[in-house]
C-alpha cells in the first residue's frame, strides 16, 4: 500500500473527474478493467459491433471454436447481434470484425497471457491458445458498455456496442485465483453454482473451489454408499438459528438439504472447464464429516472399553476412525468415486479442525498407535493422511489439505492451502501453496461495521481484502514460485440464498481477482476504486447481487517504531481529505503484528484548535471492536490545517501495524 501522501494527488484528480482512468490520455477515453491488465494503452478512437461481423478463429486452433463461439453468445444474447463464427486459414484475408488467432502471440505471456489491439477496424486477440484468447475475451466483454453482460436483450434503445481503442498486454501473477464455495451448511443449486461459475469467468478466475460436504450435509452421490446422500443430505431444519423462509432448498417431507447427482458434477465441471475454470473438489476428512458418520455410523471410532468404574469417557464422534482398516477402505471407494468426475489434478481433502478426542480413547486407534509408532493424535492425523495421499498419488493425484496438515508431519507430496499459517514453512520445505488466510480472504465475514446481515467472524471490508500481499513477508525469492496464489472463501453458515452468496463474495471477489491477476506493483487502492465504480455498472448489468461500494481512502498508517504501550498521541495530516463540512468516520484497522491496537479517542483538529472528539474506547486487532471515530466538521476553512490525533497504545510489546481509513 501507498502512504497517504503518495494518495493525496490521485484524490485529487480522482475527485475532479470523478474516476481515474488507465492508459487514459486526452485523446483517448477512459477505460476501466478488472482485474487491471499488465500494460493497457488507450488510443483514439473506438470500433463499432455490427450485426453482420464474423469472429474469426484461427483453423484447426483446439478450442478456438468454442471461444469464439463464446464471444458470439455472450454478445448475441444482450445486444440481439447474430454473429457468425467462422474459421480461418493462413492466408486468407482477415474480414473485419474480430479475430482470435495464436499468430505472432507472445509465448512470454503465458497460456493465460494475452495481446489484444482493438482499431477502428476491428478487434484482434492473440495468445498462445485458446485459455489466452478467452481471458481476452473477457477484456473485450468489459471494454464494451455494462448493459453487454445483461443475459438477454433489453427493451428499448440499446448504447451504440462500440469498444474503445486500445491495446493491451496483459498475464497473470499467479496461476491459482480461486474462490471457494461451500454447499454443505447450505445448499446451492445446480443452476446457481453455474451462474457463480459465469461471474467468477468475468473476473478471470482460474479455479472453483468446491467444499462439497461438511457436518451439515453430504452433497455429492457416491453410488457405492447410497445412505450418504439419502441420510447425509437432509437435516429437519434450515439451522443456524436462520428464518426458514430465507432458502427454497426443501424436500416434498418438508426437509432442508439436496445433493448433486454425478451427472449434476460432471455438467458443472464441464461448464467451468469451457470457461477454463479447474473445479477442485473438496472431501472433507478426518474432521468436518458428521452428516456422513449419521449415514454411516461404523466410519467413526469405538467406544472405550468399560472398566471396573463402568463407562469412561465418551467424547463426540464427530472424526472418521484412522484406527480401523474399513475407514481407509471406504473412503478410498468414495475418492475413486469422486476422481473421475473431477479431471483436476488436485483433490482437497480438508484435513482442519479435527477433534480427536474420540482417537484418545478409542480402541482401535490406540492399537493403530501402539502398531504404527505414534506419539500422539496429531502423528496419527498424520498417518491417515500420508494414506490417503498415497491412494492419491497412485491413481495420478495430488492432495491438499487445510493448515492443520501440518500437525504430526505434513504428508511428502502434498500441497497446503493456509487459513492460519504454515504457508511460509511449507514453501520453504517445497511444498506448493494457495494463500486464503482468515485475516484477509474470508469473504464470510462482515463488510461493513453496520448494517450488516448477523454474519460470522470479525469485520473484514473491501480495503482490507485489497491490501492482501499472497507471498508471505520473510519468503526468500528461491521459494516463492511454490506460492501458487490466491483464494476468497464463502463458508456458508449464514449464507443461505444464492443472492445472498453473491452479496458477500462481490466486490471482495474482484479484489481477490486482481490480487491474482495484476502485478504487485501496480497495486493501488485509489485507481482499483475509481475502477470499481465502473465495473458496478457491469455487476448490475449481469445481475449481480453485489455489495453497494463506499467511499473510502487511507488517511495514515501506524508502525511498531510509533507504538508504546502506554497511551501516546499519533496525528496524521488530513488535510487533503477534509474537503468540505460533514461528517467524517475514521476507522483503524489492524493489518498485522503481534501486538493489538487499544484507542482511548480521536479528534479532529483545525489549525491546532480541536473541534470534535470521539472518546469511546476501541480496539484494532484480528477481531476488532468499535474502531470506528465519527467526527464533525461544522464548516470547513479552504485555508485551515486539519489534523487527525489518536491516543494509542499497543499492548505487550509495540508490533502492531495498521492503516487509518476515512469515509
Ligand atoms: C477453515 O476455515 N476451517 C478451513
Ligand atoms: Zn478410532
Amino acid at each position: 500500500m501507498k502512504t497517504a501522501s503518495v494518495y493525496v494527488s490521485t484524490i485529487l484528480i480522482g475527485l475532479a473527474s470523478g474516476l481515474v482512468a488507465q492508459g487514459e490520455t486526452p485523446q483517448a477515453p477512459a477505460v476501466y478493467i478488472i482485474p487491471r491488465p499488465v500494460h493497457l494503452e488507450a488510443r483514439p478512437g473506438s470500433f463499432t459491433l455490427t450485426q453482420e461481423m464474423p469472429i474469426a478463429v484461427e483453423k484447426g486452433l483446439t478450442d478456438g471454436l468454442r471461444v469464439g463461439r463464446y464471444l458470439a453468445d455472450a454478445i448475441g444474447r444482450s445486444t440481439g447481434l447474430t454473429w457468425k463464427v467462422i474459421e480461418l486459414g493462413s492466408g486468407n484475408p482477415v474480414p473485419a470484425g474480430v479475430l482470435l488467432t495464436t499468430q505472432a502471440a507472445r509465448p512470454e505471456l503465458g497460456n493465460e497471457g494475452y495481446v489484444l489491439e482493438v482499431t477502428p477496424a476491428g478487434i484482434v486477440l492473440r495468445a498462445t491458445g485458446a485459455k489466452g484468447l478467452f481471458r481476452g475475451v473477457q477484456t473485450v466483454l468489459q471494454l464494451l458498455p455494462p448493459a453487454v453482460l445483461a443475459q438477454s436483450k433489453a427493451d428499448g434503445a440499446a448504447p451504440p456496442w462500440a469498444v474503445p481503442c486500445v491495446r493491451i498486454e496483459d498475464k497473470p501473477r499467479f496461476g491459482w485465483r480461486g474462490l471457494m464455495v461451500d454447499t454443505s451448511r447450505h445448499f446451492f443449486t445446480k443452476q446457481e453454482l453455474l451462474d457463480f461459475i459465469d461471474v467468477m469467468a468475468l473476473h478471470k478466475m482460474s479455479t472453483l473451489h468446491w467444499h462439497i460436504n461438511d457436518d451439515q450435509g453430504w452433497r455429492l452421490e457416491i453410488r457405492k454408499y447410497p445412505k450418504l446422500t439419502e441420510i447425509g443430505a437432509w437435516r429437519d431444519g434450515i439451522g443456524f438459528d436462520l428464518d426458514p423462509k430465507c432458502s427454497t432448498a426443501y424436500d416434498e417431507k418438508g426437509r432442508y438439504g439436496g445433493f448433486y447427482t454425478q451427472a449434476d458434477v460432471k455438467e458443472i465441471v464441464q461448464y467451468a472447464a469451457d470457461r477454463f475454470i479447474t473445479v477442485v473438489p473438496e472431501i472433507e476428512m478426518p474432521g468436518h464429516c458428521v452428516a456422513s458418520l449419521q449415514a454411516y455410523p461404523e466410519l467413526a471410532c469405538d467406544d472405550p472399553p468399560s472398566t471396573a468404574e463402568g463407562q469412561g469417557e465418551r467424547p463426540p464422534k464427530v472424526a472418521y476412525c484412522p484406527g480401523k482398516e474399513s475407514t481407509f477402505q471406504i473412503l478410498q471407494d468414495i475418492l475413486d468415486e469422486v476422481i473421475p468426475l473431477f479431471p483436476s489434478e488436485i483433490v482437497h481433502i480438508g484435513g482442519d479442525e479435527c477433534n480427536k478426542d474420540a482417537w484418545r480413547v478409542c480402541p482401535h486407534c490406540q492399537a493403530r498407535m501402539k502398531a504404527e509408532n505414534l506419539k500422539n493424535e496429531e502423528e496419527l492425523q498424520s498417518y491417515f493422511i500420508r494414506r490417503i495421499e498415497k491412494h492419491l498419488n497412485a491413481k495420478g493425484r495430488r492432495l491438499m489439505g487445510w493448515s492443520e496438515i501440518r500437525q504430526g508431519g505434513i504428508a511428502p507430496n502434498a500441497m497446503l492451502m493456509d487459513w492460519i499459517g504454515g504457508g511460509l514453512e511449507s514453501a520453504r520445505s517445497g511444498h506448493d501453496v494457495v494463500m486464503s488466510p482468515t485475516t484477509h480472504c474470508y469473504l464470510d465475514y462482515h463488510q461493513a461495521l453496520h448494517g450488516e446481515f448477523r454474519l460470522v467472524g470479525p469485520y473484514l471490508p473491501l480495503h482490507k481484502v485489497y491490501t492482501f500481499e499472497p507471498i508471505p513477508a520473510g519468503l526468500e525469492p528461491q521459494f516463492t514460485k511454490h506460492i501458487l496464489g490466491v483464494q476468497g472463501n464463502l463458508w456458508a453458515e449464514s449464507i443461505a440464498n444464492y443472492p445472498r452468496l453473491q452479496y458477500q463474495a462481490y466486490p471482495r471477489a474482484c479484489a481477490i481477482a486482481e490480487i491474482g491477476w495484476s502485478p504487485a506493483e501496480g497495486r493501488d487502492w485509489m485507481d482499483f476504486q475509481s475502477r470499481l465504480q465502473a465495473h458496478a455498472a457491469r455487476l448490475t448489468a449481469r445481475g449481480v447481487n453485489y455489495r453497494p461500494l463506499d467511499t473510502v481512502m487511507p488517511v495514515g498508517t501506524w508502525k511498531p517504531d510509533q507504538m508504546s504501550e502506554q497511551f501516546k498521541v499519533l496525528e496524521w495530516d488530513v488535510t487533503p481529505f477534509v474537503r468540505e463540512a460533514r461528517k467524517y468516520a475514521f476507522e483503524f484497522i489492524f493489518e498485522e503484528g503481534a501486538c493489538r491496537l487499544d484507542i482511548e479517542w480521536a479528534a479532529l483538529f483545525e489549525n491546532d484548535k480541536e473541534i470534535s472528539r470521539d472518546a469511546h474506547p476501541g480496539t484494532a486487532t484480528r477481531g476488532p471492536r468499535d474502531i470506528e471515530y465519527v467526527l464533525t466538521l461544522e464548516k470547513h476553512d479552504p485555508d485551515a490545517k486539519y489534523i487527525l490525533r489518536a491516543s494509542v497504545r499497543s499492548d505487550g510489546g509495540t508490533d502492531s501495524r495498521g492503516t487509518v481509513w476515512m469515509r
